[in-house]
């Protein structure tokens, strides 16, 4: 056999498997330190009680012959379609059922688009970018191409039409930089997009985090969308879910034949969410289960302004954090990326995530997340205060 000599190309080992053995080996040489990471983008509030309440009845209804369910649909069951659906409305989005996917998250769906493509596709990526986008591509032997986000353009790059993309991928509100497109700048995306012929992979996975709402939710706010976008998002950071799997993907009908191309991928490759967890996120769709998903979202952005309000005080550079769990700084002092890493760890004992980590713009920079606890992301600053103010 010949191995897939495109992963000689990726980096050793993805970006936050770098960092979770970085912090192990700290920890393990300094037990009596307290470490407090906000690093990886993981929730640490637990699941609302809508959900789990839907759970604990799903589970019961598994135990019951009458209700016990075996294979589900691969596209997912109807009952969360349909919820999903309703949200969408609520966003004033129209969409069929039959082009909503429930899978087991976004990261796993947006590798797996990558099924329906050919490989001489050219693949656009803004740089800072989510490093998924480029690994999943790099391993497909796909050719990548770069356009800069950088403080100039506020992190949020527009199409630079002498380029030629076939595979577009953004992010709003962005990982890492918690930017946000508004209306206007996505529809230059979207024409651009029509123009080429070419697909907008949309990550959406952060949209609950906007609270202005005259910014897009969903690229299908735009016109034109539907005919070059799929859209993926998930409950991992709006409801919880980071360790119970949902999300949803859309392929419009509009995008020729890819909607039947992905059916035909879901059914041979993925045997669906299980009925469990669907019922979990059924619930996160109820006037309930929103209301108290708001409460854990306005908690995180508590957090956020926190770190945004110290970070001021200590006179140090950063965007996001406003529509977003992320807050992009720029390291004192003029430090590297990963020097700033290990002089937070080794003087602080708090974890971020080195911009470097996310492309070569992202160099100089670092990301910290709004998603630990108060009391954690309180100590934090105040280690931030006494080292930097
Ligand atoms: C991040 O920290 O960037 C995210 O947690 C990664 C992810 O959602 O997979």
């Amino acid at each position: 056999m010949n191995i897939n000599s495109n992963y000689d190309n990726l980096a050793q080992s993805y970006l936050f498997s770098t960092i979770a053995k970085k912090v192990n080996e700290y920890t393990t040489n300094n037990p009596d330190k307290k470490v407090i990471r906000l690093g990886i983008g993981d929730v640490t509030l637990p699941l609302c009680k809508a959900v789990t309440d839907a759970l604990h009845k799903a589970v019961d209804e598994m135990g019951v012959q009458s209700t016990f369910r075996g294979y589900g649909p691969e596209q997912g069951y109807d009952f969360l379609r349909e919820a999903v659906r309703g949200y969408y409305k609520s966003h004033n989005v129209d969409l069929e059922l039959d082009e909503i996917f429930i899978s087991d998250g976004a990261k796993s769906d947006l590798g797996n688009i990558l099924d329906l493509f050919a490989k001489d596709n050219t693949v656009l990526v803004p740089d800072p970018v989510y490093p998924v986008y480029v690994d999943t591509n790099t391993m497909a032997g796909r050719e990548v191409k770069f356009i800069d986000a950088n403080g100039e353009n506020e992190f949020l790059p527009l199409p630079d039409k002498s380029i030629k993309a076939d595979i577009i991928y953004i992010c709003s509100p962005n990982n890492p930089t918690g930017a946000v497109y508004n209306k206007e700048q996505l529809k230059a995306w979207v024409d651009y997009a029509l123009e080429n012929k070419a697909v907008i992979l949309f990550d959406s996975a952060y949209e609950c985090f906007i609270s202005d709402a005259n910014l897009p939710r969903s690229i299908y706010e735009i016109e034109g969308a539907k005919d070059c976008a799929i859209e993926f998002c998930s409950l991992s950071k709006t409801a919880g879910f980071t360790g119970t799997r949902c999300g949803y993907t859309v392929v419009p009908n509009n995008l020729g034949k890819l909607n039947k191309m992905w059916v035909r991928r879901q059914t041979t490759k993925f045997n669906g969410v299980p009925y469990i967890v669907q019922r979990g996120a059924e619930a996160v769709f109820t006037e309930e289960g929103q209301k108290e998903i708001a409460v854990n979202i306005a908690y995180y952005k508590e957090n956020a302004k926190l770190i945004s309000d110290t970070l001021k005080e200590c006179n140090i550079w950063h965007v996001g954090g406003k529509h977003s769990p992320y807050i992009w700084l720029r390291c004192p002092n003029d430090m590297k990326s990963w020097e700033f890493f290990d002089y937070l760890l080794e003087n602080a004992q708090v974890v971020g995530t080195p911009g470097a980590g996310f492309g070569k713009n992202g160099e100089g920079y670092f990301r910290l997340t709004s998603f630990g606890s108060k009391e954690n992301t309180m100590e934090a600053m105040e280690r931030f205060k006494k080292l930097f103010k």
